[in-house]
């Protein structure tokens, strides 16, 4: 489980002549299905995007890794191959949206973790201009909320410790590996004394 979960790095350089399939697709969002969620409402829908037309519709509307200020994201021929929009049916909503929103966090990480045993990569994409979703013919009661990115990884991501506390822009060296620092464990654990 560790080695699983420390391989699933966000990445945002895919092979994108490497087509990825709808079953596959389908197969991520089943585990996306099974994760837990505030009251049990499972208020999330996603719809796969997997042909090469469609994907060259949705990139435009996507935002990429905005701490390397000197990178405009993935060049054509590296982008992404497949995406999962992840769209909140208000009309499952049984408690706030944001109580959605953890649920959504528990079920994107459930589905890049599949992705990654199946030598997939994926970026979970916040950052998207909200005009996307005026692609499609959308019904009032849905609303477009992320976009995981898929492909097969064509870079290299290493995790390291955060050197100090404000430490946590992940970076590119100069061989184009991308580095992510996280904050150690010491630094996470808290020890409250009792009143
Ligand atoms: C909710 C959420 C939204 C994110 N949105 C974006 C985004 O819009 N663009 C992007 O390039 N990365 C995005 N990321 C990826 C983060 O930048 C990435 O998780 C972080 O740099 C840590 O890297 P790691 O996932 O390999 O641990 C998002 C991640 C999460 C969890």
């Amino acid at each position: 489980m560790q080695e699983i979960i420390a391989k699933t790095r966000t990445f945002r350089r895919f092979i994108q002549k490497e087509r990825i399939s709808l079953t596959t697709l389908e197969e991520l969002i089943d585990l996306a299905r099974l994760g837990g969620s505030a009251r049990n409402g499972q208020p999330w829908q996603y719809m796969m995007i997997n042909t090469p037309e469609l994907c060259a519709k949705v990139f435009p509307f996507l935002g990429w890794a905005g701490y390397l200020t000197d990178w405009k994201g993935p060049v054509e021929g590296e982008r992404p191959s497949a995406y999962i929009l992840c769209l909140l049916n208000k009309q499952r909503l049984k408690g706030s949206e944001s109580e959605a929103q953890f649920d959504l966090g528990v079920a994107t990480q459930n589905l890049l973790l599949g992705a990654m045993e199946k030598r997939i990569g994926g970026c979970r994409i916040g950052a998207f201009n909200p005009q996307l979703a005026s692609l499609f013919d959308m019904p009032d009661h849905l609303q477009l909320s992320l976009i995981v990115a898929l492909g097969k990884p064509r870079e290299t991501v290493i995790l390291e410790e955060c050197k100090n506390d404000e430490d946590i822009r992940y970076w590119r060296d100069e061989h184009g590996v991308h580095h992510v620092p996280k904050r150690t464990l010491e630094s996470c654990l808290v020890s409250l004394a009792l009143r």
